[in-house]
C-alpha cells in the first residue's frame, strides 16, 4: 500500500514496482479518471469533485476498488493499492473485506516542493508515463508534443489537496500502525525505490521461510 500527499511520488514508484514485481496497480485516482474520460455515470458523478480538488465520496470510491481487489488477476499477482485508502471510512472497508497490506509505504515531501512537481507534472496519455517537466523530461520530441496537464495540477487546487490530505493522514497511519514505514520521497525516485525494493524483499523472505516451516 503506497501513501502520501499528492505528488509525492506515489504513481511514479507504482510504475517502477509493477514492472518489477508484476504487481497489480490500483490507483484510485487513475480509476477514477478513466471513469471520467469515458463519460461513464460514475465519472459524470465524479468529475466535478476530482476537478477541485475534493475526495469523492467513500461509497464510490469503495465500490471501484473493491470489484478491482476482488478479481483473479490480483489474487495471483498481489496487489498495489496507490491512493486508497484515504478516510477511515475506506479503512474500515478494506478491514471489512479481510485486507490488509504487508507493506504500507508514506512518501514524505516537504509541501514547497509537492506544488512544483504537480505544476510541472506531465502525462503520456498513450503509455499512462508520469514525466516532470524538469525533474523527468521525456526522452523524445514525439513523446514530449502529446503530454497533457491534469486540471487539478493547479497551485489553488493542489494546496487544497495538501490540506485534505493532511486532515486524513494521521488516522490512515493509525489504521496501519503495524506495517507503516515513512520514506523520504524527496531524493532521487531511483533511490526512493531502492528503499521500498528493500522492505519488498524482506516481506518475501519472511513469506518463504513460513513457506518452509508449514
Ligand atoms: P490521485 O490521482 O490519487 O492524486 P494524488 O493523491 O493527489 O496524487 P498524485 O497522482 O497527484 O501524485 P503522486 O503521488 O502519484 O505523484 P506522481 O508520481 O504523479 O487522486 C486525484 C483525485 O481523485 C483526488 O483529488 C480525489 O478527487 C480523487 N480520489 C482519488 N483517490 C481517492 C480516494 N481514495 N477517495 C476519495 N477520492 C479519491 O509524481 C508527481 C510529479 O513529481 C511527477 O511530475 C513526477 O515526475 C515527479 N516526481 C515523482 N517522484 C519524484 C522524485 N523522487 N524526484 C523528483 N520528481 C519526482
Amino acid at each position: 500500500m503506497i501513501s502520501g500527499a499528492p505528488a509525492s511520488g506515489k504513481g511514479t514508484q507504482c510504475e517502477m514496482l509493477v514492472e518489477k514485481y508484476g504487481l497489480v496497480h490500483i490507483s484510485t485516482g487513475d480509476l477514477l479518471r478513466a471513469e471520467v474520460s469515458s463519460g461513464t455515470e460514475i465519472g459524470i458523478k465524479v468529475k466535478e469533485f476530482m476537478e477541485n480538488g475534493i475526495l469523492v465520496p467513500d461509497e464510490i470510491v469503495t465500490d471501484i476498488v473493491k470489484s478491482r481487489i476482488l478479481k483473479p488477476d490480483v489474487k495471483e499477482r498481489g496487489w498495489l493499492l496507490d491512493g486508497y485508502p484515504r478516510t477511515a471510512a475506506q479503512a474500515q472497508s478494506l478491514e471489512r473485506l479481510g485486507i490488509r497490506p504487508d507493506i504500507c509505504v508514506v512518501l514524505d515531501v516537504p509541501d514547497q516542493i509537492l506544488v512544483d512537481r504537480c505544476v510541472g507534472r506531465r502525462l503520456d496519455p498513450v503509455t499512462r508515463k508520469i514525466y516532470h517537466v524538469e525533474y523527468d523530461p521525456p526522452e523524445s520530441e514525439e513523446v514530449n508534443a502529446r503530454l497533457i496537464i491534469r486540471n487539478d495540477d493547479t497551485v489553488e487546487k493542489v494546496t487544497a489537496r495538501l490540506e485534505t490530505y493532511k486532515q486524513n493522514a494521521e488516522v490512515i497511519f493509525s489504521a496501519y500502525m503495524d506495517v507503516f514505514n515513512k520514506i523520504d520521497g524527496n531524493q532521487p525516485k531511483e533511490m526512493v525505490f531502492g528503499e521500498i525494493d528493500s522492505l519488498l524483499q524482506q516481506v518475501q523472505l519472511v513469506a518463504k521461510q513460513r513457506q518452509k516451516l508449514i
